[in-house]
């Protein structure tokens, strides 16, 4: 049987995955990208590579502006890119000029998780490691103030109690009938 190619025929190449801090992006994307066969790209993994720094230190030493500047610059790199999974920081979504150019290249895909069941699935270290997820109560408040730009995606998945494989089904069959 030929090999199914997604997005042949759409003006949109990639595939982009939004959601809060520790909604499964990662997770999701990586499956995805074996099934589809799709590059997976991380713009949090490409910054620090790139700058030899953990996204934790960049907030630390340069404050969190100076990060949002070079997510925006590695969106714009990566979004001119095809056949791509791009998981992308939980705030990325969350900035019009972001948008702008994810939903030009992209088909925008929101997981969306409540808050309650994110923390319950993150361990201390995982926790640790995000900048804006050090207090729980602000994290919560951050998290409703987004909801308004991640409802700007071009699908919303319920992924309350899902699997990530589930959640990877769910997007497949979406992009079979494109
Ligand atoms: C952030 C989410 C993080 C990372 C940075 C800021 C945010 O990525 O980009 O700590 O503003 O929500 P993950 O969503 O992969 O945790």
């Amino acid at each position: 049987m030929p090999k199914r190619q997604y997005l042949k025929n759409n003006d949109k190449k990639n595939i982009c995955l939004v959601g809060f801090m520790g909604s499964g992006k990662t997770t999701v994307g990586k499956l995805l990208s074996k099934s589809l066969k799709f590059e997976f790209v991380d713009t949090d993994e490409k910054i620090e590579k790139e700058n030899f720094m953990k996204i934790k230190d960049i907030f630390e030493d340069f404050g969190e502006s100076f990060f949002r500047d070079l997510e925006t610059k590695k969106i714009i790199e990566l979004a001119k890119n095809k056949n791509q999974i791009l998981s992308i920081g939980g705030g990325a979504f969350c900035f019009e000029r972001n948008i702008k150019v994810l939903k030009e290249n992209c088909l925008v895909f929101y997981i969306n998780i409540p808050f309650d069941e994110i923390v319950s699935r993150l361990s201390k270290r995982q926790l640790n490691k995000r900048p804006l997820f050090h207090d729980l109560e602000k994290a919560e408040e951050l998290f409703n103030k987004r909801q308004f730009y991640y409802q700007q995606a071009d699908f919303i998945l319920n992924a309350s109690a899902k699997t990530s494989r589930e959640i990877k089904k769910e997007i497949k069959n979406i992009l079979i009938k494109l």
